[in-house]
């Protein structure tokens, strides 16, 4: 097949992650006889630099008419001045919500060979596999904010269909899974989570009675994330308990920089990113991990391609690179690990 990617580098490490994934999609171009075009736009604070603005019209005009959008992460301190009229995570928000991507995909599966670099007894991470699903264009980061000199309000917003459609696309991928769903909310204090309750209460009943349904309040879910990780197949949640639970979550597989994501709407265009950010401390080193990105690009491939054999050969690759201990500083003992390059011509090689 043809498919248009739109690649979205960003700042700090995005642009070193990117170069080091666009490789591994042009290995599967040429093994399964694909093409794929790459066109690059920018977003974030290079965006503001060239452009004044943090999503410029044609960068959203650009993904509007792609297949997919591969994206590497946005911010740094050049752009982090409080008083800053525009922020560059504001053009990561415009484009989400723009592009109508309200399912944030973000699976948790602890590597065999990487278990040690996690914190938690590996006991405990034997057989974890768990999908969070983050609400991603609603609530808090999108609500109305006011700011005076001595006080400053975010909004908390959201609708019945906003939360029904997350709950349905969770609800979906734990039929295909364990059949397992987790609503995590803070009904005992919040008002929203108390309408999420209840419309994840009847939408389970309704249309999903074959798929257990089990709420959790976020507080005691970020412990038995980290007690009990077995015990948890799918999870949906707000986007920022969301965001905050993911974080989390990545210590389970050993590193943030394992961590893939998927961003879909309604159509088959999606944003596809590691869910972590720019690491400013660590820019231009060209030490970062690429495995998160590389993993976003078979999500890429298997949610808006439709390339489930490909998808699975690139997981397949990373995988046996990490069984042979190709790891980059955040996994290896101290004072080692391979270069950003060197960990993506390891996934290169093996889908050859
Ligand atoms: C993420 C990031 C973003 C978010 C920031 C950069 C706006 O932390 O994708 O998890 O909070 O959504
Ligand atoms: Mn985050």
């Amino acid at each position: 097949m043809h498919a248009d990617i739109v690649v979205l580098p960003g700042d700090g490490i995005g642009p070193e992650i990117v170069a080091a994934t666009l490789p591994v999609l042009e290995a599967v171009a040429s093994r399964f006889g694909h093409r794929f075009s790459f066109a690059e736009h920018d977003i974030g604070g290079i965006a503001i630099d060239r452009h004044g603005e943090p999503l410029p019209a044609e960068t959203l005009e650009a993904a509007r008419k792609a297949d997919a959008v591969l994206l590497g992460a946005v911010g740094g301190p050049k752009w982090s001045d409080p008083s800053a009229k525009v922020r560059p995570e504001q053009g990561l928000l415009a484009i989400r919500k723009a592009l109508g991507l309200f399912a944030n995909l973000r699976p948790v599966r602890p590597h065999p060979a990487a278990l040690g670099a996690s914190p938690i007894k590996s006991e405990l991470l034997q057989g974890v596999d768990i999908m969070v699903v983050r609400e991603l264009t609603g609530g808090i980061y999108f609500g109305d904010k006011t700011r005076t000199d001595t006080e400053a309000t975010d909004l908390c917003r959201y609708s019945v269909v906003e939360i029904e459609r997350v709950v349905r696309s969770a609800a979906a991928l734990a039929r295909g899974r364990r059949g397992h769903l987790t609503s995590v909310d803070k009904a005992n204090v919040l008002e929203t989570s108390r309408l999420w309750r209840d419309v994840a209460t009847r939408v389970m009943r309704e249309e999903f009675p074959d798929v257990t349904l089990e709420h959790q309040l976020v507080d005691s879910m970020a412990m038995h994330l980290l007690s009990r990780p077995r015990a948890y197949d799918v999870i949906v949640t707000e986007n920022m308990f969301g965001d905050i639970l993911t974080d989390e979550a990545s210590m389970l597989a050993g590193s943030l920089g394992l961590l893939a994501s998927a961003s879909l709407g309604a159509g088959r265009v999606g944003i596809y990113e590691p869910i972590h950010g720019s690491a400013p401390d660590i820019a231009g080193k060209g030490i970062a991990n690429p495995y998160a990105t590389i993993l976003s690009a078979a999500m890429l491939l298997r949610h808006s391609l439709r390339l489930e054999a490909e998808a699975a050969a690139v997981e397949a690759a990373v995988s046996s690179a990490l069984d042979a201990k190709v790891f980059t500083a955040d996994l290896a003992a101290a004072g080692q690990g391979v270069d950003t390059r060197s960990a993506a011509q390891a996934v290169v090689e093996r889908l050859a």
